[in-house]
């Protein structure tokens, strides 16, 4: 057995040692549908484009029209991406009854797509419109109808601005989403972190803030995180080369228990 079959079989084995898991997802977990990161050496979106001026409110409020051919363009990936090997492989723990539920980073509604419940959205998705003014929500094809007639998309209501219902840079994460967030973490025993430098706070506070109440830390990421460290297994790999591999694991053997 090599270091990382031995790894995969540990991984297997804290999950069927726990039974309230919950999943912290970054953006590592789609770039297997198609859709890049923030932070991937040579392919993350950053190396591409200043954050500030494309993904801050002001910078929205300021000049929407240059904001939404950025939008446009990143938003074409997202919208018609498929939910990717790892996404189903949490459908799968939580059918096996392991997965309480996700806290993820990603804007994309993948999680969604794959079926999976109980997700918390951090910075909210873009598949929905915000309207800056009155707060209503709405479908984000009603959005991109109006940008792609070079208009700037306003609220059938009042006539406000419309923003993709996702939190840009200089926007306050919401204290529902966060207090969800907490609640999830306090009764968790082992915390997953799947694709994520966990360099983006809050979010990066739950992995020290789950090990701190007694929960296990299990890490897959390419590149290390500050965390490695505090994590009782972490594997440098694709989410879609080991982890697919370990839910199959896991439900093998809760199936030879059942059997015996
Ligand atoms: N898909 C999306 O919705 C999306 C895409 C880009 C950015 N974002 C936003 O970007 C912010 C960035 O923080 P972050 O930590 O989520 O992303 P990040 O770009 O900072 O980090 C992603 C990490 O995932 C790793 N990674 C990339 N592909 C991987 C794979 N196939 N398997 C395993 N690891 C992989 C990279 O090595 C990197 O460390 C988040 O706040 C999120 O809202 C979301
Ligand atoms: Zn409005």
């Amino acid at each position: 057995m090599n270091r990382l079959e031995d790894k995969i079989q540990k991984f297997a084995e804290l999950i069927l040692k726990s039974s309230k898991i919950v999943v912290l997802t970054g953006a590592g977990m789609s770039t297997e549908s198609g859709i890049a990161d923030f932070r991937s050496p040579g392919t993350g979106l950053w190396e591409k484009v200043d954050p500030y001026e494309f993904s801050s409110i002001n910078s929205y409020i300021a000049h929407p029209a240059k904001n939404l051919e950025f939008m446009l363009e990143t938003g074409r990936a997202i919208f018609s991406a498929r939910p990717n090997k790892g996404h189903k492989a949490l459908t799968k723990l939580q059918k096996l009854g392991k997965l309480k539920g996700i806290l993820t980073q990603n804007i994309d509604r993948l999680h969604h797509k794959a079926k999976t419940k109980n997700i918390v959205e951090f910075h909210g998705n873009v598949m929905e419109a915000k309207c800056l003014q009155c707060g209503k929500i709405f479908p984000i094809t009603l959005m991109v109808n109006q940008a792609l007639q070079g208009r700037v998309p306003s609220c059938e209501s009042c006539n406000g601005i419309l923003k993709p219902n996702a939190i840009f840079f200089g926007e306050p994460l919401e204290s529902s989403v966060l207090a969800a967030a907490d609640n999830m973490i306090k009764d968790c025993d082992l915390l997953i972190v799947l694709g994520s430098s966990l360099v983006v706070y809050p979010v990066a506070w739950y992995p020290q803030k789950a090990v701190s109440l007694g929960a296990k830390l299990a890490i897959i990421n390419i590149q290390d995180t500050d965390m490695d460290s505090e994590a009782e297994i972490v594997i440098h790999e694709k989410i879609g080369n080991v982890f697919p591999n370990i839910i199959s694991l896991v439900e093998e053997k809760m199936e030879n228990k059942e059997k015996n």
